[in-house]
C-alpha cells in the first residue's frame, strides 16, 4: 500500500474526527492539514474534505485515484468531496498500518489514544505540534481579513513598512550561532519570562519584554532575532524604519500604528526593528515635521505594547548605539551586546559554517588567529570566496590553504571598500591620494582603523 493513499485517509479521517470532536481546536490540526482550511484568521467546521483540499494536504496529484479500491471510501462527483463511507473500518485500516503516525496528529490521538494498539497520549501530541502562528498561511489569511481592502485603495501600503516571516520559513537556528555568555544567558532569561507571562502579570512585573541588540554590523544581531522566532515557534515581524521616510508623509503615523495593530493580532510574536538609531537621528534633525509626527508615534506605541500583556516581544537593533539619545535608551529593558568575536568565537564561528564540508588539514584556531577584527559575517564572506576560488580551479575538495588565501584577499578587498566609502572623493581612490579625511557612514565595514 502505497504512503499516498495512509495520507488520504489520514486527511480524511482527521478531518472527520475534528468535526466530530467540537473540543478540539486548530492545535489539534497538524500543519500540512490545517494549512488548506484557513480563511480569515480562523478555520471552521465542517471541514471539506474536497479532492481539492486533499490533493494539497496530502501532496498528492490525484488522492482519489490513491485510495479509491478500498471499500470504505467514497467520492462525490458532483460537490468534489471525498468520504469515508465506514469510518470504523478505515479507523482499523489506518491504525494496522500506521499507528506510529498517531504521536504527530493530536486529533488522531485524541481519539484514539486509549486503543491498546496506539501508544501515543493527545496531551504530548498537541505539545509537539507546531501552534497555529508558526503557519504562514495563518499569517496570510490574518493579514488579508485586516488590512487588504485599506492598502488597495490608497496608493501607500502599511506592508512596505513590515516584512513578516512565519516560523517555518527561517532556516536558522540559534545552534547554527555562536553567541557569547552573556547573550546565552539573556536568552534564556527571556524565554523564561515568554513561558511565564501569566505568572509575571498576576504579580505585576510588567516591564520586560523589551530588548535592544547593540553592535557593529555582521555580528549577528538580525540572525539571532530571527532564530528566537523560529526556536520560539513565534513569527517574526520586522519593521523598516527607514521606509518611514520614503512613506507617502501624511499616511505615515497611521501605518506606523497599524504595524502594531498587525503584530498584536499576530501574537504571540517577535516584533523586530533594525537600525533604531534612526528613530534618534529624526528627533535630533530637522526632518520633515510629519516623519517627526511617525517617529512619536512610534516612540508611544513602542510605550503601549507589552510582552505580558499583549504577548509581543519587542526586539530593537543597531550599529550606532552611541547616536541613541535618553528617549530611546529608556524604553529598553535589556540591551544586549554583540561585540565583534574572540579568538574562541572566531573558532566556532569558523566551524559552525563549515558544518557542512570537509576541509583538508581544517585549523580553526590558526585561521582565527588570522582574522582579528572579523565578524561572522565577514568569515562568511571569507569561506564564500574560498569556495569560489576553488571551484575555478574546478575543485569542490577545500583546503585549510583555500581559507588562507580568501583571508588575504578579504583584508585586500576591504581596503578597498573603505577607500570606496569616501563620498564623491576620487582623487582617494588614486595610489597616494589623501585618504585622512575617510569617515562618515561606516556601515558594511567590520574593521577598525
Ligand atoms: N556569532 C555568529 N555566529 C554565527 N554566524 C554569525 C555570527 N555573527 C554573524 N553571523 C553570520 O553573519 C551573517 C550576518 O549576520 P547578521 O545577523 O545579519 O548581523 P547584524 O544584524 O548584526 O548586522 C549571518 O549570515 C550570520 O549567520
Ligand atoms: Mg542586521
Amino acid at each position: 500500500m502505497s504512503s499516498g493513499a495512509l495520507d488520504v485517509i489520514e486527511f480524511l479521517l482527521t478531518t472527520h474526527l475534528y468535526d466530530k470532536h467540537q473540543n478540539l481546536d486548530e492545535n489539534d490540526l497538524p500543519p500540512e492539514i490545517r494549512q488548506v482550511f484557513w480563511h480569515e484568521g480562523s478555520i471552521e467546521r465542517p471541514l471539506r474534505a474536497t479532492v481539492e483540499n486533499a490533493r494539497e494536504a496530502a501532496g498528492l496529484d490525484r488522492p482519489w485515484e490513491a485510495i479509491s479500491d478500498l471499500m470504505f471510501t467514497d467520492r462525490d462527483e458532483f460537490s468534489g468531496t471525498l468520504e469515508l463511507t465506514q469510518p470504523e473500518m478505515a479507523e482499523k485500516w489506518f491504525l494496522d498500518r500506521a499507528a506510529d503516525r498517531v504521536a504527530a496528529n493530536p486529533t488522531l490521538a485524541y481519539a484514539f489514544e486509549d486503543r491498546d494498539d496506539v501508544d501515543a497520549d493527545y496531551e504530548t501530541a498537541r505539545d509537539e505540534n507546531r501552534p497555529v502562528q508558526a503557519d504562514r498561511a495563518w499569517i496570510d489569511s490574518l493579514l488579508a481579513e485586516h488590512f487588504s481592502d485599506e492598502e488597495e485603495e490608497d496608493g501607500e501600503n502599511m506592508l512596505d513598512l513590515v516584512d513578516i516571516h512565519a516560523p517555518e520559513e527561517v532556516e536558522l537556528t540559534l545552534d547554527d550561532l555562536v553567541l557569547t555568555e552573556n547573550q546565552e544567558d539573556e536568552i534564556k532569561k527571556i524565554v523564561k519570562a515568554i513561558e511565564h507571562r501569566e505568572y509575571l502579570s498576576r504579580i505585576g512585573l510588567r516591564e520586560i519584554g523589551k530588548l535592544l541588540f547593540v553592535g557593529p554590523p555582521g555580528t549577528g544581531k538580525t540572525s539571532t532575532a530571527r532564530a528566537l522566532g523560529y526556536d520560539l515557534d513565534l513569527p517574526f515581524v520586522e519593521v523598516k524604519l527607514s521606509m518611514i521616510t520614503s512613506q507617502y508623509l501624511g499616511e505615515t503615523a497611521k501605518n506606523v500604528e497599524k504595524v502594531f495593530e498587525v503584530a498584536k493580532r499576530l501574537s504571540p510574536c517577535i516584533l523586530f526593528m533594525d537600525e533604531f538609531d534612526f528613530v534618534a537621528k529624526t528627533r535630533r534633525s530637522d526632518e520633515h515635521a510629519a516623519i517627526k509626527r511617525a517617529v512619536n508615534t512610534l516612540l508611544k506605541s513602542i510605550d503601549n505594547i507589552s510582552l505580558i500583556q499583549d504577548d509581543v516581544l519587542l526586539i530593537g537593533a543597531t550599529n550606532h548605539p552611541d547616536q541613541l539619545d535618553a528617549a530611546a535608551w529608556r524604553r529598553f529593558d535589556e540591551i544586549i551586546n554583540f561585540p565583534k568575536p574572540d579568538d574562541q568565537m572566531r573558532a566556532d564561528i569558523l566551524r559552525v559554517i563549515t558544518r557542512e564540508m570537509h576541509i583538508e588539514d581544517f585549523d580553526p584556531p590558526a585561521l582565527a588567529e588570522r582574522t582579528e577584527g572579523l565578524t561572522g559575517s565577514d568569515l562568511r564572506m571569507v569561506l564564500r570566496e574560498a569556495v569560489l576560488d576553488a571551484l575555478m580551479e574546478n575543485r569542490t575538495d577545500l583546503r585549510q590553504d583555500d581559507l588562507l588565501r580568501a583571508i588575504e584577499d578579504f583584508e585586500e578587498r576591504d581596503n578597498l571598500k573603505d577607500l570606496d566609502m569616501i563620498e564623491g572623493d576620487h582623487d582617494a581612490l588614486v595610489a597616494g591620494g589623501d585618504i585622512s579625511g575617510a569617515g562618515g557612514e561606516d556601515d558594511g565595514h567590520s574593521h577598525d582603523h
